[in-house]
């Protein structure tokens, strides 16, 4: 098959989301941290009628009824979340009643932290590419509800999942590029299975995360040129990048380090001449080296604007959808630039999940991106949401506390047009036994 990659995108976000500013406010907690210091405006929040399985049922049966592919055309279906509900049973596994007529479709779920969704989609290219392949599509689904106890990580939450329909003859292909950077983290993980939260450590996430950048970056650079020979590629030579998204500022710190990677593979470049008193530092010490970041942020801002916040509208406003985040990206950067401007274009992504495990690859646009951009209606469908007050968002973090793993249970948040979007897939019971039945909107 050639142009193997993605020929279709769906996305579904919860209809709540608390403002950020409103947030600061109630937290106590000086005007401007959670709006510039972690670059967030608002953040999507899920009460206990959705879970993994429900906004991952929306977000399937939308994909299928958007681009009309009948059930049957479906030869494979993974999901990668982090988001634990039935422990050795798979979200997979729940979708298949949206496949009636066909069981025969390959996939399970993925787990490792933020990174699942990116581990699906690489099977489902592998899988087309392959042997084993029958002619058929592949979906992919990432998502997450995320969730941290009351404190500093609290804004960092979000919620949101994409579903992307996988296979040949794509407007965005596939590149043969791929760096990965994998190693034993305990940055952030979820041991208590009583709880939603993870266990973080927040600072620690930060450098795991910009390292995996810096080594990412640098094996993804070599490998453009002795798999694709391009000569001396440099950020110059990409034209858009898509980054996992825990908060907006940690991806412009992320693109300013990849600067700083060009500026230590030719410090004589005379580009980089007001940064020359940085030859000296080692590169593992400038973690967290404020003038280091501010230099590269400060550097890279134009280019920032035109290849990289194009595709942060929907972090900004959800959150941090976990394997959503990345693909939120390229649903946000097909919304926002025209197909025409993104034809022939590279779009290079960063996958980060802690743990760890974090893979930079890359996507032509070879084909229209209109109707991707018209089945996600994003930006009409994020101004469509009902704002709730913080204390209506700590009320419902307390209830989802309560309930998280109870048998027997009622869920009593409201099912209406205020809280739902049409279409939407909610939890109307969970039974004596922990099973768990859905009803659409
Ligand atoms: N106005 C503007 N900016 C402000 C203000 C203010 N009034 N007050 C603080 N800030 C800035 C700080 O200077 C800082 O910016 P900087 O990073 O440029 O220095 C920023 O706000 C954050 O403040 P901190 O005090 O550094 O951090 P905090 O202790 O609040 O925690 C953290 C932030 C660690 C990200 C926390 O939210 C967390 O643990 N989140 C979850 C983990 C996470 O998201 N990790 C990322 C990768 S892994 C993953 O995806 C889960």
């Amino acid at each position: 098959p050639e142009n193997v990659g993605i020929l279709g995108v769906q996305m579904y976000f919860p209809k709540k989301y608390v403002d950020q500013a409103e947030l600061e406010k109630f937290d106590n907690i000086p005007a401007g941290k959670y709006t510039i210091g972690l670059g967030q405006t608002r953040m999507a929040i899920c009460d206990d009628r959705e879970d993994i399985h429900s906004i991952c049922l929306t977000v399937v049966s939308q994909l299928l009824e958007t681009y009309s592919v009948p059930t049957s055309r479906i030869g494979r279906l993974e999901v990668g979340t982090e988001t634990i509900i039935d422990k050795a049973k798979s979200v997979k596994s729940v979708l298949m009643t949206l496949f009636p007529d066909n069981s025969d479709i390959e996939g399970i779920d993925t787990t490792n932290a933020c990174y699942g969704g990116t581990n699906a989609l690489l099977n489902a290219v592998n899988w087309v590419e392959s042997s084993a392949w029958d002619g058929r599509l592949a979906i992919v689904v990432a998502g997450d509800i995320a969730v941290y106890k009351s404190g500093p990580a609290r804004p960092t939450g979000g919620a949101g999942v994409v579903a992307m329909l996988v296979g040949p003859n794509a407007p965005l292909v596939f590149d043969r590029v791929r760096a990965s950077h994998m190693e034993h983290v305990y940055d952030f993980y979820k041991p208590d299975l009583h709880s939603e939260y993870p266990e973080v450590d927040g600072p620690l996430t930060n450098v795991c995360y910009l390292k995996a950048v810096d080594t990412t970056y640098n094996r993804y650079l070599e490998k453009l040129t002795t798999i694709e020979n391009v000569p001396t590629p440099t950020l110059a030579t990409l034209d858009y990048l898509l980054f996992h998204s825990p908060y907006t500022k940690l991806v412009a710190k992320a693109y300013g380090r990849l600067a700083y990677n060009d500026f230590l593979r030719d410090p004589e470049n005379p580009a980089y001449a007001a940064h020359a008193q940085f030859k000296s530092l080692k590169p593992e010490d400038t973690y967290g080296n404020r003038d280091v970041e501010k230099a590269f942020i400060e550097v890279t801002k134009e280019s920032f604007a035109k290849k990289v916040a194009p595709a942060l509208t929907a972090s900004k406003s959800l959150g941090n959808g976990y394997t959503a985040s990345l693909y939120f990206g390229l649903a946000s950067l097909i919304s926002a630039v025209e197909s025409e401007q993104l034809q022939n274009k590279r779009i290079v992504l960063f996958s980060y999940g802690s743990g760890l495990a974090s893979t930079m690859f890359s996507l032509t646009v070879r084909g229209p991106t209109t109707q991707i951009a018209e089945a996600l209606n994003l930006n009409a469908r994020l101004a469509a949401r009902t704002q709730i007050t913080p204390a209506a968002f700590q009320a419902i973090m307390e209830l989802r506390e309560k309930t998280h793993n109870v048998r027997d249970y009622d869920p009593v948040g409201p099912v209406d047009a205020e809280n739902f979007f049409p279409g939407t897939f909610y939890l109307d019971r969970v039974d004596e036994r922990f099973r768990r039945t859905y009803k659409r909107v």
